[in-house]
């Protein structure tokens, strides 16, 4: 048994472990005005079905599936604990018999294709590829995915600028100036994987603040009032690690949120 396993088992004895994205509505940075009009232009569209890759639990999905009465939704993600949360809102908006949350991955979906295909924050999970290819991949599965005359929202990272060395060296670990694109590049990309851009927009500081502060906001706390818990030391590491990274890619990394449509 490893010492994590030892500390999760302990914790669990005590059932109170560190809560996990209690805070977050979207898990990534979405301002609660720009998810509403993304909402009202998907919603526009009149999907009878949308289908959501790497769904989380799946929020944005279901703020479409309520603004348009009897589209039927499905997410995919491969987190059980971040689907169950999906299911849960999902009944209790009302949503139950339209909506699946299925627990498998987006590499090589058979699912599809959907009027409507969500991708926000998890280009990763379309396959397999690395950096950089992995974006041009992702989008030309999601080209496969949606119907010829549907729509795409594709949520990706891109660099606000080039990245120095030194720049990349205080980010994750093995962070490569080449693991994103320009904004530029990103929408070139989606025009060689065949759809034009109807709609771009990209996260905000404020978005950025909100998101990274609620991601980590009630592990802090819990962090402060359990400094002798089993699991302290742990999570104190890891959300010291989260919050470096944040300082090191803060300003840099930026999230565009593309609208897509197929060109045929
Ligand atoms: C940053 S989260 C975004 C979640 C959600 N789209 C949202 O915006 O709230 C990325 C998600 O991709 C999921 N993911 C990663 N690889 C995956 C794969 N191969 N298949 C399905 N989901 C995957 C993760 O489990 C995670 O929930």
């Amino acid at each position: 048994m490893t010492d994590t396993t030892q500390h999760a088992d302990d914790a669990a004895k005590t059932d109170d472990r560190p809560p996990r994205l209690t805070r977050l509505t979207f898990h990534g940075p979405l301002s609660e005005a720009r998810a509403a009009k993304m909402v009202a232009r998907l919603a526009g569209t009149r999907p009878a079905t949308v289908l959501d890759i790497g769904c989380g639990w799946g929020e944005l999905l279901l703020r479409v599936l309520t603004a348009v009465p009897g589209a039927r939704g499905t997410g995919i993600d491969l987190n059980g604990e971040d689907l169950a949360r999906g299911r849960r809102n999902a009944e209790a908006r009302g949503l139950a018999d339209r909506v699946e949350f299925a627990e498998e991955s987006g590499v090589g979906t058979r699912r599809g294709p959907a009027d409507l295909v969500l991708c926000l924050g998890a280009g990763q999970a379309l396959s397999t590829a690395e950096a950089p290819a992995h974006t041009a991949k992702a989008l030309r599965e999601l080209r496969r995915l949606v119907a010829d005359d549907g729509r795409v929202l594709f949520g990706e990272g891109f660099w606000e600028r080039t990245p120095t060395p030194a720049e990349l060296s205080g980010i994750w670990p093995d962070a490569s100036a080449d693991e994103y694109h320009s904004l530029a590049g990103l929408l070139d990309l989606a025009v060689a994987a065949g759809f034009r851009p109807e709609w771009t927009e990209t996260a905000n500081a404020d978005e950025w603040e909100e998101f990274e502060s609620g991601y980590q906001a009630d592990t802090e706390v819990w962090l402060a009032r359990h400094p002798d818990h089993p699991l302290a030391a742990e999570t104190r590491d890891r959300l010291d690690r989260h919050r470096t990274q944040w300082m090191g890619y803060r300003n840099l990394l930026g999230i565009a949120y593309l609208t897509l449509v197929p060109t045929s």
